[in-house]
């Protein structure tokens, strides 16, 4: 046996891929996220993540078509969101929704490569419907019907207000899910790689891989985000409460990464489309408190800021409730997941790897 350790894994390569790299910059499938965030839209790269290539015009029809005709939630999940307590997360509805969902998915069970695909399909369209309704739900409102016309991002932003939104902010919210559709080998899709390595189903590794982008480390860091500009207040605060969170030794939520070591590209290009976002919704001031702790971040510990620094910003000067800000990460970062099991289990082996002991040697049992 090898005896090379490297906590929490870092610098092991743990499997091949073919989906995004790390390498040079990100890319999906050879594409560079700048043109895809450029150019693309969510529904175009979430089809290059799980097809291996840019839809076409006809394909790309179809694709909404098929996410459209599945954008409805068994009665029976809705009536299960309404029951769960007001207080319960939305990451944690959407957690266990996603695990229910396989009840009512006639192909559950089956793991070929074309039924996963499809399974796929229903979940990016369903999960938008869930963290809508439940959002509504829990608020007091009835959930509004999926608008098949409209594009997946719109439509979410649809069905939770129940009024049309504007382009600008379907474009923001856009970009936002074609810079988190898709990581490499990050914790949650190598969790997702784990559970399916076992020959178990699509809808448990995906319901797995929300359990593990939850943690505060993960995807949860772009709720935390938002928590500590606010817990800030104002430009005039910042440079102290980051001196004092320093001093305590405290993890500045949204900043550093295990690769990025010199800066997150997703935060770059999130970063210009948040300013301009800000200028629009009078949110200058929450932007200069941003600044003014990047700044002190870089200079005082060389940590530049991750894709959840920007986010959180965007979605909050979007309107859009905290609690929602990690659900849309997994709305978006089920294609990846699911292009991962995909492709584990096209050429699976199970994974398991050897733990270095450190317990007591071997001894007899006192009699
Ligand atoms: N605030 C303060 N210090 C930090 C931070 C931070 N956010 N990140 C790293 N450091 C320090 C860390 O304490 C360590 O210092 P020392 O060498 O003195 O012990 C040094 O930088 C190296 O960091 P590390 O802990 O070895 O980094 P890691 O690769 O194990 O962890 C990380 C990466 C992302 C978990 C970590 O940077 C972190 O906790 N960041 C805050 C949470 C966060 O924003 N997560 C989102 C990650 S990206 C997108 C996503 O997954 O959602």
């Amino acid at each position: 046996m090898s005896e090379t350790y490297s906590p929490g894994l870092e610098g092991v390569i743990a499997g091949e891929t073919a989906i995004s790299t790390v390498e040079t910059g990100l890319t999906y499938r050879g594409y560079a996220i700048e043109e895809l965030a450029e150019h693309s839209t969510y529904e175009e790269s979430a089809y290059l993540v799980l097809y291996g290539e840019l839809p076409t015009v006809q394909q790309a029809a179809e694709f909404r078509a098929r996410l459209g005709a599945a954008a409805n939630v068994p009665p029976e999940i809705i009536e299960t969101l309404r029951k769960i307590p007001a207080s319960a997360p939305t990451m944690d509805v959407l957690r266990s929704a996603c695990s229910l969902l396989a009840h009512w998915d006639p192909e559950a069970a089956d793991n070929s490569h074309a039924a996963n695909v499809r399974k796929t399909e229903r979940l990016l369209a369903k999960f938008p419907v869930i963290v809508a309704a439940r959002q509504r739900l829990r608020s007091g409102q009835d959930p509004v019907a999926a608008d098949s016309k409209l594009t997946l991002p719109a439509n979410f932003l649809w069905m939770l207000r129940g009024e049309k939104p504007s382009e600008r902010q379907v474009k923001a919210l856009d970009v936002s899910l074609i810079l988190y559709a898709e990581h490499e080998f990050n914790a949650s899709t190598f969790a997702a790689r784990c559970i399916c390595s076992t020959l178990s189903d699509l809808h448990s590794a995906i319901t797995g891989a929300i359990g593990t982008l939850k943690g505060p480390l993960h995807g949860g860091a772009n709720e935390r985000a938002l928590e500590v500009l606010l817990a800030v207040g104002s430009p005039q605060q910042a440079e102290a409460w980051v001196n004092a969170a320093f001093a305590r030794k405290d993890k500045l939520m949204g900043f550093g990464h295990r690769v990025y070591k010199h800066g997150d590209p997703r935060a770059v290009i999130l970063k210009r489309l948040t300013s301009a976002v800000a200028a629009e919704t009078g949110n200058q001031a929450l932007e200069q408190t941003a600044e003014i702790i990047e700044q002190m971040a870089w200079s005082q510990k060389k940590l530049p800021p991750n894709v959840d620094w920007p986010c959180a910003r965007l979605y909050h000067y979007l309107g859009l409730p905290m609690d929602l800000f990690t659900p849309l990460f997994v709305i978006a970062r089920v294609v990846g997941w699911s292009a991962h099991v995909i492709e584990q289990l096209d050429n699976n082996r199970i994974m398991r790897p050897r733990a270095l002991y450190t317990g007591p040697a071997v001894r007899k049992l006192p009699r």
